[in-house]
């Protein structure tokens, strides 16, 4: 081997000794820079002869492009490697099981009242929501509660500490029958200029789902709870039609037509005459029990005045249901606080 191929080894020995870039350019300089030893070698054939210049030379640059060859692969292969371990450092194991959520699942009164919305919906109930703050005036007086009348003590109140500038209190609303004049109203301009126009009377029918409040609390009442409001308003909606839509209602809920409905005689201040409904199923653990599921009656001219109707013209009934209740008869629950405590493992039985 001549020197010139023991220098081109070197070199190389050298290239693949430096591990950074920066030892690798440390050992470029060595060698080609302006003191390297390639550069040294070249400078040497200042004295020689011609001839020897020609095949000297021809050979040190020979040497000096396998050298310069050998820095360039060590640079690639240096860069490859930084870029490998770079990818390696910031790997994702895709293979890693991700966190698990569990699946959710509608509340159980969620989904009954989701059950009890497609019944109505099919027999052509629009469905509407409302405030759960009321008006005094929404709660009680419009739906011909009077002022210091004793058929208010019915509702133990939740009354908020917020009065109006039109002088009004609100309550968190005991029912959901505020429902019936919002909805009316909402609705009461088109339907007197459709009456105008000579159309039929127009027909309301509308439930109004949602959260109740009271200060009641045992194993059949909650302090929150749900209702769901129910009126079939037209030119002569009967108490005959509260039947046969309410057993319906049930029949369809329940699954079965083994049960019988009572229209026990009440009294509701917003109703004329008015009902408590029972049921009593004829067979399973219940069988022959009555239990009380609503209060219904014919709407009291009154309030009808406050729907901003006529009386005379517009006839029908009302409800008022409890879905917390169908949710315990239907799924057999004895304690109603159950669904508001929030306990998964009761939860979770009704996904
Ligand atoms: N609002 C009544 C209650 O909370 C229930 C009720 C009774 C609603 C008769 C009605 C009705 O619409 O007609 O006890």
């Amino acid at each position: 081997m001549n020197d010139l191929d023991q220098l081109v080894a070197q070199a190389t020995a050298d290239f693949a000794a430096a591990h950074t870039p920066a030892a690798l350019e440390d050992a470029k300089a060595r060698l080609l820079g302006k003191a390297g030893r390639v550069t040294e070698l070249l400078k040497g054939l200042a004295g020689a002869t011609p001839d020897e210049k020609k095949t000297r030379g021809a050979a040190i640059n020979q040497a000096k492009q396998r050298i310069e060859a050998a820095l360039t692969a060590r640079r690639q292969a240096l860069a490859d490697a930084e870029l490998e371990a770079q990818l390696k450092a910031e790997a994702l194991d895709v293979t890693l099981p991700g966190r698990q959520r569990g699946n959710g699942g509608l509340h159980p009164v969620s989904l009954t009242i989701e059950r009890i919305e497609s019944i109505f919906a099919s027999m052509g109930f629009d469905v509407a929501e409302g405030p759960e703050i009321e008006t005094d005036w929404m709660s009680f007086t419009a739906l011909n509660n009077p002022e210091n009348h004793p058929a208010r003590s019915m509702q133990d109140t939740f009354y908020v500490d917020l009065q109006d500038e039109g002088g009004r209190w609100y309550n968190l609303r005991p029912h959901t029958s505020p429902m019936q004049l919002r909805y009316a109203r909402a609705h009461s301009a088109k339907y007197a200029a459709q009456i105008a126009r000579g159309e039929p009377i127009p027909e309301i029918r509308v439930i109004a789902p949602g959260r109740t409040y009271r200060i009641d609390s045992d194993a059949t009442h909650t302090p929150m709870f749900h209702q769901c409001e129910g009126v079939w308003m037209g030119e002569n909606v009967s108490f005959k039609d509260l039947k046969v839509v309410f057993t319906d209602f049930c029949r369809r809920f329940f699954e079965t037509d083994a049960l019988t409905l009572r229209f026990r005689p009440s009294f509701f201040p917003f109703t004329e005459p008015s009902a408590e409904i029972d049921i009593a199923f004829a067979e399973g653990p219940l069988k022959g029990k009555w239990l009380e599921v609503a209060g219904s009656g014919q709407v009291h001219p009154n309030v009808v005045r406050n729907y901003g109707l006529d009386p005379e013209r517009h006839i029908g009934f009302a409800f008022g249901m409890g879905p917390d209740r169908l949710a315990m008869l239907r799924y057999g629950v004895n304690d109603l606080r159950l669904f508001f405590e929030n306990d998964l493992r009761f939860l979770q039985q009704f996904r």
